[in-house]
């Protein structure tokens, strides 16, 4: 089976690395980055909306030399037109990367079971890798490194922080979890990052999060899909806004990171995102470097094999 990237452990701590230093070298040099895909495509599927996924992973796929396929759910009803295994199957015969952004994780790793080439999670409901990839260059980039860094993500215990668990396990850096009751991270993926090494801690109150942090991480309220949720959600989650004050709590040089797309005035205030110590276009920007370093490092595995 050719490698994939549904969730950041499928990358050992060697190879995460290697693909943070691509994706820096080749940032700062694009000339070098290597035409790993010169006339090939790489299909990208979104069931959900996208704004940076889809524009990232386009002008990674041209920068390597491919040429992106972008299809939207209704344009192929995956399990509806056909089954999620004939789609990928269908989708390998032209495609050398299948990417996808899906509403069920099971329908990736059906994909993945189903062809011998590599498949991206661009975003399921329980993993969202590729941000991973970012939010970890963006740190390595303010800090000079990771390992023993600390970092505090404030709010829903959602894909994004799933899988910033996953690469703080792999790469030494310290994770502090506040969520509100009921949306806490889930339990067997906390034991999962721990059984990788990884440090991470859950606690209610987010002021205790945050003491001394270097980054303050938050995500929406309510993720796609869940919007009939987002009553109950706002309620719950009112007090784990990241205003300045949950700021100045953080460490002296502290940094505040967000995926986007942001809702100001809920889970973060436009002082805060809008202000000096956000670092969310340098991450957003990084979602095309690092996935450029993963698509090139993908398909020259399998050459390799
Ligand atoms: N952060 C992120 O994945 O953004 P999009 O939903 O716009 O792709
Ligand atoms: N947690 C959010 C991330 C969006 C990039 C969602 O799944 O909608």
């Amino acid at each position: 089976m050719a490698r994939s990237l549904l969730e950041i452990d499928d990358l050992s701590p060697s190879e995460l690395a290697h693909l943070l230093d691509s994706a820096a070298r080749w940032k700062k040099e694009p000339d070098t980055a290597p035409r790993a895909l010169e006339g090939a495509g790489v299909a990208l599927v979104f069931e959900k909306p996208s704004a940076r996924t889809r524009t990232s992973a386009e002008l990674a796929v041209y920068s390597l030399g491919g040429h992106p396929v972008a299809l939207r759910a209704e344009e192929i009803g995956i399990d509806q037109r056909e089954s999620a295994e004939d789609v990928a199957r269908i989708l390998a015969s032209y495609c050398v990367i299948i990417a996808a952004r899906v509403f069920d994780h099971g329908v990736l790793m059906r994909m993945a079971g189903a062809v011998n080439t590599p498949v991206v999670n661009l975003l399921s409901d329980i993993a969202h890798p590729c941000q991973a990839l970012a939010d970890l260059l963006t740190i390595s980039e303010r800090f000079g490194g990771l390992e023993g860094r600390r970092v505090a993500f404030v709010g829903d215990g959602n894909n994004v922080v799933a899988s910033l668990a996953y690469g703080a396990a792999l790469t030494g850096l310290e994770l502090i979890v506040s969520s509100p009751p009921g949306y806490e991270l889930n339990e067997n993926l906390v034991d999962r990052v721990r059984n990788l090494g990884g440090s991470i801690e859950l606690v209610t109150d987010p002021h205790e999060a945050v003491r001394g942090v270097d980054v303050v991480y938050t995500d929406a309220w309510t993720s796609m899909g869940q919007e009939a949720e987002s009553e109950a959600r706002t309620k719950a989650f009112a007090t784990w806004r990241v205003d300045s004050v949950l700021m100045a709590e953080a460490g002296a040089d502290a940094v505040f990171m967000h995926c986007l797309p942001a809702h100001r005035g809920d889970e973060v205030t436009a002082e805060v995102i809008d202000g000096p110590v956000s670092v969310v276009w340098q991450q957003a920007e990084n979602r095309m470097h690092t996935k450029r370093a993963l698509f090139a490092w993908l398909v020259q595995t399998k050459e390799s094999e």
